[in-house]
């Protein structure tokens, strides 16, 4: 059966070639730590991640490479940015449309006296800037929200919410789970003061490696979740002050970076705008492909495909979407996601909770033929049920 995966939101597949190449080289020919080895290949790595660094600082218009951290995922990242800086007695601001990943921390964080306030969205996730002014309070440290949505690709208008950060005096986190490597994000140009990111969605990279860029001079506000060795100021038990030790305690996934260092540079050859333009494309067809189907409803989806990733939902009234996905995969071998895809919220902004949605993301390794396979195969399953 052919296998076609269009499930890129979970996680990009397939990677570019490099990538593997990459790791392989490390594993087979390096394979030393850094900043502990004073040796010829533990320099050739050390070179590596900071060639990694960066990369990053250049992709996200970062000021100065030490400020890229790494750490296991954009959930981790969030995690340490978001109990580094919020204490009891603060507020923040987040989006309707979040992902748990910065819901639950918050949630935790809420049991220890810090207030959050939502910010309300439209019916197809589009924030409503007009209300931010009522819900900034004297003692809202930050806002955090999500780029862009794993449940309908809603893009949010970050220039415009770091504009209100900066006048505000309040930190502006940013999780780009969904938006790195396919939207252009300058840290400067968005007044973003954190930058979460994960590897291996649109940076195309391997599972297990993601982190963060931080502002010139933020690191010094934000208490370590982490500490342990770094391989520098081993004479003492404090947690180094410098970028970026201060949050990278034990060993790194090295052979993480070594393969989003290669995706990067797969990245930087190709193009965002390139990489933007073509999955648009593919996700153009499909919306064309299915639209007027029987039984079959889209989700969020008004305004043009520039207020949205290649993230498409649906739902089938009267029906299951995990039958629609089971049968996809059994019958045709589609991946898809169904559910809630762990941002609840998001559902009941777009008014999908608790049913969730059929979910397709689709890649710039796709094809046009991908494309029609699903559109046909979601016609039999919609036209078949009718009969
Ligand atoms: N958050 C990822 C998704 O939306 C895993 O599938």
């Amino acid at each position: 059966m052919k296998k076609c995966y269009l499930d890129n939101a979970a996680t990009s597949f397939p990677k570019p070639p490099v990538l593997a190449d990459s790791i392989y080289r490390y594993l087979t020919e390096i394979g030393s730590n850094i900043n502990r080895g004073g040796y010829e290949s533990a320099y050739q790595a050390e070179d590596a991640v900071f060639t990694c660094r960066e990369r990053l600082c250049r992709l996200f218009h970062g000021d100065d490479p030490k400020n890229a951290v790494f750490t296991q995922n954009v959930t981790m990242s969030l995690n340490l940015l978001l109990k580094g800086l919020l204490h009891p007695g603060d507020h923040a601001l987040v989006s309707s449309m979040e992902h748990n990943a910065v819901m639950r921390p918050l949630t935790q964080l809420a049991k220890q006296g810090v207030e959050f306030s939502r910010i309300p969205a439209d019916r197809n996730g589009r924030m409503e800037l007009s209300a931010l002014p009522a819900l900034k309070r004297a003692n809202t440290r930050l806002l955090v929200c999500t780029h862009a949505s794993n449940v309908n690709g809603a893009i949010q208008p970050i220039e415009a919410l770091g504009r209100f950060c900066r006048e505000q005096g309040i930190l502006f986190l940013l999780d780009s789970a969904q938006s790195a490597g396919v939207l252009d994000i300058d840290m400067a140009r968005d007044s973003i003061d954190g930058l979460c990111f994960t590897g291996h969605k649109g940076l195309l990279g391997p599972q297990g490696i993601g982190g963060f860029l931080l502002r010139e001079g933020l690191a010094g506000e934000i208490e370590p979740l982490l500490s342990g060795g770094t391989g520098s100021l081993s004479h003492t038990e404090e947690v180094p002050d410098f970028m970026p030790d201060r949050f990278e305690a034990g060993t790194l996934n090295l052979p993480g970076i070594y393969g989003l260092n290669a995706s990067l540079t797969w990245l930087e050859q190709t193009g965002l705008a390139t990489i933007r333009s073509r999955e648009t494309a593919l996700c153009e067809r499909f919306l064309l492909g299915i639209r007027g189907l029987p039984g079959l409803r889209l989700i969020g989806r008004e305004g043009g495909s520039t207020e949205y990733l290649a993230v498409v939902s649906l739902q089938f009234p009267g029906r299951d979407p995990a039958e629609i996905a089971y049968r996809l995969d059994s019958e045709f071998g589609i991946a898809t996601r169904v559910g809630l895809h762990c941002a609840p919220i998001a559902h009941r902004t777009l008014g999908t909770y608790p049913e969730g949605t059929l979910r397709f993301s689709f890649g710039y390794f796709n094809t046009e033929k991908d494309i029609d396979y699903a559109i046909q195969a979601i016609r039999g399953l919609c036209e078949g049920h009718r009969a």
